[in-house]
């Protein structure tokens, strides 16, 4: 059985963007309740006492987009500083990232996964809903402080969207090339956007490795990380490309993690909403905190049955929550 020790933690559930795929404008994004997003210090005990006691040593900040959370260094500062903390990341848009890497960075942040569509501002521009001037220089700035501070590895995320940004897939995979950027191809995924996946449908990672492959030719990579991601490499590029393949590959069986809502609720299954626990509920009627692990043992033990298995019979169903509700 695999071992799940990886906690996925939404920090707060908006965002400063309104990317199709993810939070689409006109969306019904319903967000939570100032009053039922778990205080910093109520995160960071569940943490220290229920989480990290029951064997999770792995964290990664998410969101909505974790930059706009209230106090995020300090977090990043508190989680680093746990002695069992065996790896710190963030998955953020990186608007606000060039201001706030360095101290970020002081603080004990050392992997940071980016996303990045596009590389032509318009395009960029339309895919996170954004309109006035334009926002990709300043993500694009994000991204190259983030690279001078020193984030290592530095993941960038592309999610390919047929007749959006397809196109540009050799343009996005030559970052990797001179630059130790590690960019990961992403099908697209039918949650909370069933419009535009039924409009455009998705691009299959065998079809993107192939035209990568006619270009320059793909070696197999040394690294497997974390993650749900398949690595190569362009011959002598100095990063690696990355697939995430969970519409025409199911990798439920390797899962090793769990998500934790801002609102308080740990998620078995990105996929599946069987088996949610309301730790924040359990925390404020002063459920001891020994019960409070045990429920959340117990859930470690249910989760093989909880994963998601749909795709096993080849279909994905559309899911009516967006990524930001559930949290990246
Ligand atoms: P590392 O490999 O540790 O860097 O992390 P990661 O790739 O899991 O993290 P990231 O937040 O960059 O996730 C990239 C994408 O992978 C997500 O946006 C999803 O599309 C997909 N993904 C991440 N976790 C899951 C999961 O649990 N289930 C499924 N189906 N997809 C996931
Ligand atoms: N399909 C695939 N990936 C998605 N993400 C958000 N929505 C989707 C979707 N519908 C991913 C993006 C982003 C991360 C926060 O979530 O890769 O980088
Ligand atoms: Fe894990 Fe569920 Fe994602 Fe599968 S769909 S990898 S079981 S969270």
């Amino acid at each position: 059985m695999n071992q799940v020790d990886y906690l996925r933690i939404s920090l707060v559930d908006r965002c400063n963007f309104r990317c199709q795929y993810c939070m689409p404008e006109g969306a019904d994004l319903t967000y939570a309740l100032q009053q039922n997003l778990l205080t910093q210090d109520e995160l960071l005990l569940l943490l220290h006492e229920v989480f990290i006691p029951v064997g999770f040593t792995r964290f990664r900040l998410t969101g909505g987009e974790p930059l706009i959370r209230p106090g995020i260094v300090d977090i990043v500062r508190a989680i680093a500083q746990f002695p069992e903390t065996k790896d710190l990341s963030m998955t953020t848009n990186a608007f606000l990232l060039a201001g706030m890497a360095q101290e970020l960075y002081d603080a004990g942040l050392r992997r940071i996964n980016i996303s990045l569509d596009s590389l032509q501002p318009d395009v960029f521009d339309a895919i996170i809903g954004h309109h006035g001037r334009s926002r990709w220089q300043q993500v694009w700035d994000g991204i190259q402080e983030a690279y001078r501070v020193g984030f290592s590895p530095l993941k960038l995320n592309v999610v390919v969207i047929p007749g959006v940004n397809d196109q540009e897939v050799l343009d996005l995979a030559a970052l990797s090339i001179d630059r130790e950027w590690h960019v990961r191809f992403i099908e697209f995924m039918p949650i909370g956007n069933d419009y535009l996946f039924s409009d455009r449908g998705w691009v299959s990672s065998e079809e993107l490795r192939q035209r990568i492959r006619d270009r320059w030719g793909l070696t197999d990579g040394q690294v497997r990380g974390n993650g749900p991601a398949d690595v190569f490499k362009i011959p002598g590029a100095k990063g690696t490309l990355g697939f995430i393949s969970q519409m025409s590959e199911c990798f439920c069986d390797r899962c090793n993690r769990m998500r934790f809502s801002a609102d308080g609720w740990l998620r078995p299954c990105l996929l599946n909403e069987t088996g949610q626990l309301d730790l924040k509920a359990g925390l404020r009627s002063g459920v001891p905190l020994h019960e409070l692990r045990q429920q959340v043992r117990d859930l470690l033990m249910l989760k093989p049955e909880i994963n998601y298995k749909e795709r096993d019979s080849g279909t994905t169903g559309t899911y009516s929550r967006t990524m930001s509700q559930i949290g990246g």
